[in-house]
């Protein structure tokens, strides 16, 4: 009898704990570099506004040191945009990146 009673709390309680864990996962998850490019940097770079990065073997350093100090029309990003884990990945990915056929721009 108590086993009855105690199902459908149970039924109630697994959906919402899988939803918070969910939620919990993607915000502590890092972004993957494509993603992080995509929805950041190609933006502007690739679509006529920032020079094309990709496929020109840029060193990681430059790349990190331009995406936090910013230049001109670049802005500058705080580590609460891009996480340090995040833009190492990024600048080391944009590096090694070969050229995008489909971005255009100088
Ligand atoms: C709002 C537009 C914009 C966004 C978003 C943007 N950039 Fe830029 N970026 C620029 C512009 C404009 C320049 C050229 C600045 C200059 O030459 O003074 C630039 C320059 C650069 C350069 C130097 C390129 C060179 O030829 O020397 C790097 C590297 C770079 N950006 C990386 C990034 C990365 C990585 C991201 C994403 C995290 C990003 N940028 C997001 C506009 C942007």
């Amino acid at each position: 009898m108590r086993r009855w009673a105690l199902l459908p709390l149970m039924l109630v309680a697994a959906p919402a704990s899988a939803q918070t864990g969910q939620a919990l996962g993607q915000t502590l998850a890092q972004r993957s570099p494509a993603k992080t490019y995509a929805s950041i940097c190609a933006y502007c770079h690739g679509h006529n506004v920032g020079p094309i990065i990709l496929g020109r073997k840029l060193p990681v350093e430059y790349i990190q040191a331009m995406v936090r100090a910013g230049r001109n029309g670049m802005p500058a990003m705080r580590p609460t945009e891009i996480s340090p884990a995040e833009l190492d990945a990024l600048a080391t990915w944009i590096s090694k990146a070969p050229k995008d056929i489909k971005e255009h721009g100088q």
